[in-house]
């Protein structure tokens, strides 16, 4: 396990190995769905399930399976510096730690909150459009000109980030998501998450002298449930989270969304239709999850299916082929525009259910009510590569075209 890979989920099944077979991994999920739905791979010592009901239960089925990296039999800590950091997280805890830690932020992430932020998400959407017009000719990336930079910028402005420090917020963020190929870069990411957190505690420290009205503020002054404050390094630790969970799972699920209208041919249907693109993004958040993979450590011996998985031992859910069962939708590997469907597991589900799901999905709409009324909008040709990680899913880049506005 690396720091930048705490639940172990960098290396892939080898079935997956191949950079092509991470673009369409689904045929090799329904092969396992049906001949091995629950099996142990020891080249990568964990556990692969594959059925919609066996991943919901191992990951919600807080009881049986923890969060916490810390709890298997393998664990050997995280290379580089700030373990507890990131381990000591929302998204690393067990109940009741988890839920005193959600509880800090779970308002400003509500559903209503976050319906409030629409205007002004149109409005930077509004702005990166026009951006992005102006410094292209009837082609762009999708990925670098919209669904990258719009996540950092929203998460940016909701954290209170001052406007003259975002070029260098999102200089930070890239280098959070770039994967580092060799030494030189590994050791200029560290110095770069550095001074990311000195930044930020410093911005916790101005807000904890003189609130503000901004998620650094209610992070910054937030109580427990003893009454105590928020210790510093979790409080950083919370902003680091939101900037890692949110952002590139974020532009995945907008540039997912766009190659999924533009394979089946719907783009110019949904434009217009701001009542249609909602449930068409739910069936993109389905068919090609940002997502496509959580672990879990067993807490004691489990049975799952014919398997006893052990005390100690790590199983990787694989949302992504839950998303796909025949057993818990209709023509699962169609992608049916209009299908609406609830039950899928791209946000996860249970405890640790994404807080972010309903900024994203507002984020993904507004994207893509904007996007679409750009005249003659279509998919380019290219040949696509996937997203350089194990768990993540979708393209480095995607290519469009357009005739104007
Ligand atoms: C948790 C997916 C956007 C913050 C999760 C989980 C999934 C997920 C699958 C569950 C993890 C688990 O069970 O172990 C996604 C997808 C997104 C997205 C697909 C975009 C399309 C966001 C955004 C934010 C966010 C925008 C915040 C700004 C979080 C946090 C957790 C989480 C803090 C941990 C929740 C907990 O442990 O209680 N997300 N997420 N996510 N997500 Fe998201």
């Amino acid at each position: 396990m690396s720091s930048a890979d705490p639940q172990g989920l960098q290396a892939f099944p080898e079935a997956l190995a191949d950079r092509d077979a991470w673009l369409e991994p689904f045929d090799w999920y329904r092969e396992m769905r049906d001949d091995s739905p629950v099996r142990y791979d020891a080249s990568r010592g964990s556990w692969d399930v594959f059925r919609h009901a066996d991943v919901k239960r191992v990951i919600s089925d807080d009881e049986a399976f923890s969060v916490n990296p810390r709890t298997a039999s393998d664990f050997e800590g995280l290379s580089g510096e700030g373990e507890g950091l990131i381990l000591d997280t929302m998204l690393f805890q067990d109940p009741p730690r988890h839920d005193e830690l959600r509880a800090v932020v779970d308002d400003a992430f509500s559903p209503r909150t976050v319906a409030e932020m629409e205007p002004r998400l149109r409005d930077l959407m509004r702005e990166l459009l026009d951006d992005a017009l102006a410094a292209n000719d009837g082609e762009m990336d999708l990925v670098e000109e919209i669904s990258y930079p719009f996540p950092v910028i929203v998460i940016a402005e909701l954290l209170g980030v001052p406007a003259e420090d975002r070029a260098q917020f999102k200089e930070w963020s890239d280098s959070l998501v770039a994967a580092a190929s060799d030494e030189e870069i590994a050791e200029r990411q560290q110095q770069s998450q550095q001074e990311m957190a000195m930044y930020f505690l410093d911005q916790l420290q101005q807000r904890r002298e003189e609130p503000r009205d901004d998620l650094l503020s209610t992070i910054a002054t937030a109580e427990l449930d003893d009454g105590s404050k928020l210790p510093q390094e979790e409080a950083l630790g919370m902003c680091m989270l939101l900037l890692i969970a949110g952002n590139i799972t974020t532009t995945n699920l907008i540039t997912n969304a766009v190659r999924c209208f533009g394979n089946q041919g719907v783009l110019s249907e949904l434009a217009g239709d701001d009542n249609a693109i909602g449930p068409a993004i739910e069936e993109a958040l389905r068919y090609r999850a940002p997502v496509q993979a959580m672990t879990r450590i067993a807490r004691s011996d489990v049975n799952l299916g014919d398997a006893t998985i052990e005390e100690g031992d790590r199983v990787v859910a694989w949302l992504g082929s839950a998303n796909r069962d025949e057993r818990a939708f209709d023509d699962a590997d169609e992608f049916v525009v209009d299908r609406a469907p609830t039950g899928h597991l791209g946000f996860g589900h249970g405890t640790h259910y994404c807080l972010g799901a309903p900024l994203a999905r507002l984020e993904a709409r507004v994207a893509l009510s904007e996007l679409l009324s750009l005249d003659g909008l279509a998919l380019a040709d290219a040949d696509l590569s996937p997203t350089r990680s194990s768990f993540i899913y979708g393209v480095e880049s995607l290519p469009i075209r357009y005739d104007g506005r």
